[in-house]
């Protein structure tokens, strides 16, 4: 594959955002303002299942302001096609459920706690959060069920996973592995309920106009929520535009759409004026997904030659009534390491908690930190160190589907991983490295995510004063796309950075995937990249008689500063303005498609690091901190080391987070998250993240697309919390496999 020559790509540019995010100049979605707009708050339910009985809004509707209470006794029916999210599978990204119809306020059964119950509107907000209080629902309560190791017997095999994966997978015989085995651990993990807590709350403004709705609303896709509206309200999805070009934090959560979407489309259309609906914190961890609660029941066996001979996890997720959600945890069990018996099993439980979705590397996050902490209990058990057992253990082609890897630079992640951070200082044995009072341990994790790209389009328009807009519906969720998406332009077009602007997030915009699962930059930016050629393409066509360009094809020109050349002779060319004038046009745009082509087939495309964790622990009081962290990662060519290297320091920070701080905790007699703000819901802030340090291998994937590049959004998580976890063992002695890892984990044990 002829990769794109990267000039600007590949430099480190500041993010286009961020002076408009820290400004306040970016409009996120509850800062629109439609003419003769109203306020909405959702009604949320105080129990965990059953159903309400009747309902008293009179106090509401008494409140000055207050212009409608809809509930499931008056809301207006929604004739909608009630389907199975499973139906609803995006034919591009292969997820499903992402479009799922959701039909708020239709019937009077409560699912889970603080599932919406009614919607008030209101002229002003304060009226509508008031009367949102007052309104009373009588409820007929039914036994919930709460709690994931009471239900384990109820455990069900998922008919489909959210991505197109298979719930039982595996190779070889592991009984009979297992019976013959030499080296053996058997172990339960558990991770806890995490949510995305993304700074900016969700939010849906809804405004009918012609039959049809405009919603605004922060989303990572916007196509995902005109499906789910389209399906929910009986629409065709040209009748509805949802618009999005700024997202403060969606970590997964913003991919799918969720229910106050639909009550701000309802309401709207109950009112027939414009209605805003913002969620508090509170609602967030309620209304807006999280990462399930699960078991898994890990059997690990080695040969004393350090070999793995069997891997078998049977995991356990908590899932919800209304919302099915079986993480994919196993993903990337069967493909890290060479192992000839693998068995992976994914069981749902459904209980009466909101149902959970896709959450920072879904699958990998909670997945890795277990088989990485195996890994790390093994070594010890052989008596390797760490490094060397997983990498006689790295697999020299992709041992799921028997193909080779496109890219891979694991060992190298590896070699200078263990050299950078020092790893020659670790002594051996658990518990032996001090510092004063402090107890130090070091620990690493293989980093391992899947690097996917799907179907994108983009538009370029140039104008005659030389400026270009590029278009496409991707969103920029924090990442960086705005940004590289102009890096891109510029080379393709050949056209100054300075000069192109980018325009994103809106369903009237070509069509793109939406981003997560780490697929934005190579899906949207190999559109950008065959547009700017389409552009150039489009150019050359306007070169007459009178251009120098005359009778050349794109293949044998290159374009740079806005002006096209012959690539064997650079003085040979013109600018664009020159071939617009003569041609008496004032704009030029193209428009491509770009697809990706069969290497999903051929190969096994990921992209690959080494996390390498120091923790110190004080023996009295058991309070564990991580002065350092550092990870070296193989993402292909880096499009830009300045977001890149964000997205891992970020990633690293979900890991140690996860790790010692995240965990939404249930109260098992109502169904209540009782910790939903984030005074309680920890999550790190800087006095807890100290040192992170993260470095690219040189390396080109020339089979993902012509960037040259890999995803790396999410790669930063996967196995960092499985890093920490190793290193609070080799300082102690005492592995624990229940996450978070806090001082009540090591009280009474050092
Ligand atoms: Mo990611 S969980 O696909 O936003």
């Amino acid at each position: 594959m002829e990769l794109m020559e990267m000039h600007v790509t590949g430099q480190a540019v500041d993010r286009r955002d961020g002076a408009l995010k820290v400004t306040g100049a970016a409009t996120y979605a509850a800062e629109y303002r439609p003419e003769a707009m109203l306020y909405a708050v959702a009604v949320n339910a105080r129990i965990a299942h059953g159903r309400a009985r009747s309902v008293d809004d009179a106090a509401a509707r008494a409140v000055p302001g207050v212009i409608e209470v809809l509930t499931p006794f008056n809301a207006p029916r929604l004739e909608g096609r009630i389907t199975s999210p499973y139906e609803e599978q995006d034919n591009n990204t292969g997820l499903t459920a992402l479009a799922q119809p959701v039909h708020v306020l239709q019937d009077r059964q409560v699912l889970h706690y603080g599932q919406e119950v009614g919607v008030v509107v209101a002229t002003s907000f304060e009226a509508a959060r008031h009367a949102a209080m007052l309104v009373r629902v009588d409820y007929e309560e039914a036994s919930a069920k709460l709690e994931l190791r009471d239900h384990l017997d109820e455990a069900f095999t998922p008919e489909h996973m959210m991505i197109p994966i298979e719930p039982d997978s595996g190779r070889g015989d592991v009984e009979k592995a297992w019976d013959e085995a030499e080296l053996k651990i058997e172990a339960e993990y558990e991770t806890p309920v995490e949510q995305h807590a993304t700074m900016e709350p969700g939010a849906a403004i809804a405004e009918w106009r012609d039959g049809g709705v405009i919603v605004h609303t922060s989303t990572q896709n916007v196509f995902s929520v005109q499906k789910a509206v389209a399906n929910t309200f009986s629409l065709p999805v040209e009748k509805v535009r949802v618009v999005c070009p700024f997202i403060g934090g969606g970590f997964g959560c913003k991919v799918g759409t969720w229910a106050h979407v639909h009550l701000a489309v309802l309401a709207a259309k109950a009112v027939g004026r414009p209605v805003k609906l913002p969620l508090s914190r509170q609602q967030m961890f309620f209304m807006h997904g999280h990462r399930p609660n699960q078991l898994q029941r890990w059997r690990i066996a080695a040969t004393r030659e350090g070999k793995l001979a069997v891997l078998d996890q049977e995991i356990l997720v908590q899932t919800g009534e209304r919302r099915d959600f079986v993480e994919h945890t196993g993903e990337t069990t069967g493909s890290t390491y060479a192992c000839p018996n693998v068995r992976v099993r994914h069981r749902g439980v459904r209980t009466n908690v909101p149902g959970p979705t896709i959450m920072r590397a879904p699958g990998s996050a909670p997945g890795m930190f277990a088989l990485e902490s195996l890994m790390d209990e093994m070594a010890y058990k052989l008596g390797l160190d760490p490094i060397e057992f997983r990498l006689r253990n790295d697999p020299e082609k992709d041992p799921e589907q028997d193909r080779p890897w496109s890219s891979k630079s694991l060992r190298q992640c590896w070699e200078e991983g263990r050299d950078r951070f020092g790893w020659a200082r670790r002594t051996a044995e658990p518990g032996t490295m001090r510092d004063g009072r402090w107890r130090v341990g070091y620990g690493c994790a293989t980093a391992v995510y899947p690097s996917m790209r799907s179907k994108c389009a983009a538009r370029m328009t140039l104008a005659a004063d030389g400026s270009l807009l590029v278009e496409t519906a991707a969103s920029d969720i924090g990442t960086g796309t705005y940004t590289i998406l102009a890096q891109i332009a510029s080379d393709a077009a050949g056209v100054p950075l300075d000069k192109v602007s980018v325009r994103l997030g809106d369903t009237e915009l070509p069509y793109a995937p939406g981003s997560g699962g780490s697929w934005g930059a190579m899906s949207f930016g190999s559109a950008v990249l065959e547009a700017g050629e389409a552009l150039r393409a489009e150019a050359l066509k306007l070169a007459g008689d009178g251009s120098p360009l005359h009778g050349m094809s794109n293949q044998r020109v290159k374009a740079a500063e806005g002006r096209l050349f012959a690539a064997d002779d650079p003085e040979r060319g013109e600018t664009y303005a020159e071939l617009m004038a003569r041609a008496g046009r004032d704009r030029l745009s193209a428009h491509a498609q770009a697809e990706p082509d069969d290497a999903f087939m051929k190969y096994g495309i990921n992209s690959f690091g080494a996390g390498f964790c120091e923790v110190r622990i004080d023996p009295d009081t058991c309070e564990i901190r991580v002065p350092r962290f550092l990870g070296v990662y193989g993402i292909g060519r880096v499009l830009n080391p300045k977001t890149a290297r964000s997205q891992l320091i970020g990633g690293i920070t979900w890991g140690i987070g996860m790790a010692l701080l995240e965990e939404c905790v249930l109260d098992t007699r109502t169904g209540h998250f009782v910790n939903d703000d984030l005074a309680e819901y920890h999550v790190p802030v800087n006095a807890d993240i100290r040192e992170v340090e993260v470095h690219f291998v040189d390396e080109v994937e020339d089979k993902l697309g012509r960037l040259g590049g890999k995803g790396c959004g999410e790669l930063g998580i996967v196995g960092a919390a499985a890093a920490v976890a190793n290193a609070v063992f080799h300082a102690t002695g005492v592995r624990l496999r229940k996450l978070p890892i806090n001082v009540g984990s090591l009280a009474g044990r050092i």
